[in-house]
């Protein structure tokens, strides 16, 4: 598969038929980085997927020499993902697609708010197939790789102690996310 998913992702327009609004769950710059129109925004979470470091970002926050690290969801039975879901409008997709067409697919998913109800809609995850997928290393490897990278859109530790921030501020405890952020400001020491 190709890294570019805008074509794939623009066939999903069709389960938007008739609707005027979808919700969107963002786990990582979607939380700290809503550059598009939205209706309302709750935090919220998704069962079953656990963020990590995993993806290769060429466009946004490394190069296609360089590539940085950002974040993509992991199938993991029983954990739960903490984020942020906004309700938008069908049209903000063509945004969304072209922000995050270096492998992200969108998949539908429930996503449960903080009072307990829940909605169906949409989360952009990039798995393993896609050609920008860099997989697992070790914490203080990824701290290191992030350490090292920028993009167009600013440098990759930016991104990471963005993230870290606005889980904070929701509150939430992501161990991977926060010792990743600790090995970073470790090399950032030195
Ligand atoms: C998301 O934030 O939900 C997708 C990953 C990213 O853009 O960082």
């Amino acid at each position: 598969m190709s890294a570019d998913t805008i074509a794939t992702n623009k066939l999903m327009d069709k389960l938007f038929n008739g609707r005027r609004s979808v919700w969107l769950f963002g786990y990582g710059s979607l939380i700290f980085k809503a550059d598009f129109p939205f209706v309302e925004r709750r935090p919220a979470s998704i069962m079953n997927w656990t963020r990590r470091f995993w993806q290769g970002s060429h466009d946004h926050r490394g190069t296609e020499k360089s590539p940085g690290r950002v974040v993509t969801l992991i199938p993991r039975a029983g954990a739960i993902c903490e984020g942020m879901a906004y309700l938008v409008t069908p049209q903000v997709f063509g945004h969304l697609d072209h922000r995050e067409k270096n492998g992200y697919l969108r998949f539908v998913t429930d996503m449960i708010f903080e009072d307990g109800s829940s909605a169906e809609g949409l989360v952009y995850i990039a798995t393993k197939e896609n050609a920008a997928y860099l997989g697992p290393a070790s914490e203080l490897d990824i701290a290191r790789q992030i350490a090292a990278s920028a993009g167009p859109s600013g440098r990759n530790r930016d991104y990471l102690t963005d993230l870290a921030g606005a889980l904070r501020d929701l509150g939430k405890h992501d161990p991977h996310v926060f010792a990743i952020e600790r090995h970073l400001m470790e090399l950032e020491e030195h």
